[in-house]
């Protein structure tokens, strides 16, 4: 089955209610006027989704950029993937190196809220990646593959998971991994997959490079045979690059 490309654009924490629709507006209408080709999804801050999700047309999905493990319950400032979904979002990120490191999120905690994600019927955008420091080390197929064990529910399948691997030290810094770097990184993560989840699902999986992706790079990055989407920060924050990136890999 060949995989459909995934373009997701994490807005991460931008976008007021005025900027925030505009530029969902903006994307919704590109989407719209590509038909096919790639599958593109916006994941806009948790204050924006309810009115963002009425914006939309059947061309853009709408993600979460995290989710609580519970569906419900004392845990004050969070939200449940059941939540998500109700305010009309298909997709969660979770394992988010932002969340890994600067919210002490461990493999464990990251499986879980996959977990969760699949219970409210979510597709879960696992992320994995390596820091500066363990790439220098020369650690990172071995980082990716303690993360993609630990954290990658036992029962994912292609429908409900994407791994999305985002080298932490190409994140926001305007450095990228090169189209060979990431590839070799994305052929592990698929043998890995092939491992713990059998060759069918590592062979249908989406795999989403992340990291300073953008109009410039994305065409050479998406060539690559395991590449197949881009999770995109800072470039999902301008509908013209967002949709130059979702025209490379619609290709
Ligand atoms: P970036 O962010 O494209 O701004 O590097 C990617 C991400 O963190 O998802």
């Amino acid at each position: 089955m060949p995989r459909t490309p995934l373009i997701a654009g994490n807005w991460k924490m931008n976008g007021l209610s005025a900027d925030g629709a505009a530029l969902a507006e903006a994307v919704a209408a590109g989407a719209s006027s590509r038909a096919g080709g790639c599958e593109m999804l916006i994941c806009p801050p948790a204050t924006l989704l309810h009115p963002i999700a009425a914006l939309l047309g059947e061309a853009l999905k709408l993600g979460g950029q995290d989710c609580h493990a519970a569906a419900s319950g004392a845990h004050t400032g969070d939200c449940s993937a059941e939540m998500l979904a109700d305010a009309g979002c298909s997709y969660v990120i979770v394992g988010h190196s932002e969340r890994r490191q600067h919210h002490g999120e461990d493999d464990a905690a990251v499986r879980a809220k996959a977990e969760a994600a699949h219970r409210a019927g979510l597709v879960a955008i696992v992320c994995v990646g390596e820091t500066r420091a363990e790439r220098d080390a020369g650690e990172t197929l071995a980082v990716i593959a303690r993360q993609i064990a630990g954290s990658v529910p036992p029962g994912a399948r292609a429908a409900d998971s994407v791994v999305a691997y985002e080298p932490v030290w190409a994140i926001g810094t305007g450095l990228t991994a090169t189209p060979a770097d990431a590839q070799t990184v994305h052929a592990h993560i698929r043998a890995e997959l092939a491992r713990s989840h059998g060759a069918s699902v590592a062979e249908d999986m989406r795999l989403l490079y992340g990291g300073s992706m953008k109009p410039e790079n994305a065409a050479d990055l998406l060539a690559q045979p395991d590449i197949d989407g881009g999770l995109i920060g800072g470039a999902s924050l301008k509908a013209p690059d967002f949709l130059a990136i979702a025209d490379a890999a619609a290709r």
